[in-house]
């Protein structure tokens, strides 16, 4: 955790940004797998970890900005149920490391809330996306759960982005163990690449990399000789030579902040002739982003300047035609990379994604655009000293795209369809990296590793 006054720094912030109300942030609990007692992971809302740094089940955290008290809803753990698990750290102490000196029992927050509301106090809360919190905010509340999406407080919304979105040295630290962790598991998925091992052997030991380092997975591992599609999970396949593998995975560290990089490489350790010259494409238009993010430019440019790059490689390649610039206003691009540059990166993956992408990554003036390729690209908005984002940049050769778009001579002008027949099972490469924009550009997090394709290969080579 980080010390008290950080988290007492936090919530004095958010109480003054919100003036007056109730402030509900509800905690995780446990979910069942297959039966109750079997369960999931336990994850921490991470709203919730901002502002009360306690990373544990069972607990709902109210700031009652009306008559400034904190008061944390939670029952300490009794001797049944400490004798399953051993001791464990007190609430009562627990608290007390973020700041937080009043505790009351969890059955006492159902009148307390009521009492708020009959005196006609507003309780601000955000989006639940988990049921069980659907259903406990519907019960406290008085209100349908199917009306819970509509009632939830824009203000607070908006004040928990702008403080979560800038983060701090001490948040950055913590990120940057994070990415050094992944790091270590790109490693062992370059370690592990051959012929005849299965995605799944890699991803699973990815896995176990991320949790002997403290923490877990920040998603779940995306290992695929099928980098074409973009969701593809690990199977059972066995890997073969001449495929490239696209390796995009994450750590969570013990502080739950989050890492998030993307390598691809050879299986047989060589790039061929095909694969070096798309890596090369993609290396540029990451160079070309990775220089040009700074306070004040929008990402939307940026990515859109990637997008340039990219096409511009693919013309001189052949397989596109025509002025790059006039290419990605057309949208052909997006045929080799219908998704979005990047995104914000913190306490969760998609950092802050669950309060709404239309609230982090774009503003009143630059709202998200709903053209195939944009409306995937998260984050738009102008860059701000201290935001954490990834770039991400790619080239997929997607058949069932290919496929589609050729049947209708989509955008044919710039597409160089009779030339894309050999890459039909060449796959995809991405690669990314996570950056702190600074006051007058960007800093890579993460100690130094290979990027360009003849760094990768002479890594994989050792
Ligand atoms: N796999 C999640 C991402 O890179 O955004
Ligand atoms: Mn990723
Ligand atoms: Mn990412």
């Amino acid at each position: 955790m980080f010390s008290p006054e950080t988290y007492a720094k936090r919530r004095n912030k958010l109480q003054s940004d919100i003036g007056s109300g109730i402030i509900l942030l509800p905690g995780n609990d446990d979910s069942g797998m297959n039966y109750q007692d079997n369960v999931y992971p336990f994850r921490q809302d991470s709203s919730f970890l901002y502002f009360a740094g306690i990373d544990r089940q069972g607990l709902t955290f109210v700031i009652d900005v009306d008559n400034n008290r904190e008061i944390l809803f939670g029952d300490e753990l009794t001797i049944e149920e400490i004798m399953w698990t051993g001791p464990v750290d007190s609430l009562a102490a627990q608290a007390a490391r973020a700041g937080i000196t009043e505790i009351q029992p969890l059955s006492r927050l159902s009148d307390f809330l009521t009492g708020c509301i009959s005196s006609k106090q507003t309780v601000h809360f955000l989006l639940p996306y988990r049921a069980d919190n659907t259903i406990k905010l519907s019960a406290w509340l008085g209100i349908p759960a199917s009306m819970i999406p509509q009632r939830v407080s824009q203000k607070l919304i908006h004040a928990i982005i702008r403080q979560r979105a800038i983060k701090t040295a001490e948040e950055v630290e913590q990120i940057e163990i994070a990415v050094n962790t992944t790091i270590d598991m790109q490693l062992k998925a370059m370690e592990l690449a051959a012929e005849g091992v299965t995605e799944t052997e890699i991803a699973g030991r990815l896995q176990a990399v991320a949790i002997a380092a403290g923490g877990n997975i920040s998603f779940p591992v995306i290992l695929t000789a099928n980098g074409q599609f973009l969701h593809n999970h690990p199977h059972r396949t066995l890997l073969q030579n001449g495929q490239l593998v696209l390796c995009d995975c994450g750590a969570e560290n013990e502080m739950r902040y989050a890492g998030d990089l993307t390598r691809t490489h050879p299986v047989n350790k060589k790039f061929t002739t095909a694969q070096r010259e798309i890596y090369d494409i993609v290396y540029h238009a990451y160079k070309a982003a990775a220089d040009a993010v700074k306070p004040g430019i929008r990402y939307k440019d940026v990515h859109l300047l990637a997008c340039e790059q990219l096409a511009e490689g693919l013309i001189a390649l052949g397989l596109m035609k025509g002025n790059a610039k006039e290419a990605v206003a057309a949208g052909a691009h997006t045929l080799f990379f219908p998704c979005g540059l990047g995104h914000m990166l913190g306490l969760d993956i998609h950092d802050m994604e669950n309060l709404g992408e239309e609230y982090v990554g774009y503003t009143n003036t630059l709202q998200k655009s709903t053209a195939f390729g944009l409306k995937s690209l998260r984050l738009g908005r102008e860059l701000e000293e201290g935001f954490v984002l990834t770039i991400e940049p790619g080239i997929y050769f997607n058949p069932l795209l290919t496929e589609s778009w050729q049947a209708v001579g989509k955008c044919a002008s710039f597409i160089n369809y009779e030339k894309l027949a050999p890459y039909a099972t060449f796959g995809g490469v991405r690669l990314e990296d996570n950056f702190l924009i600074t006051a007058d550009g960007s800093r890579l997090l993460g100690r130094p590793f290979a990027r360009t394709a003849t760094e990768i290969e002479n890594l994989i080579a050792l």
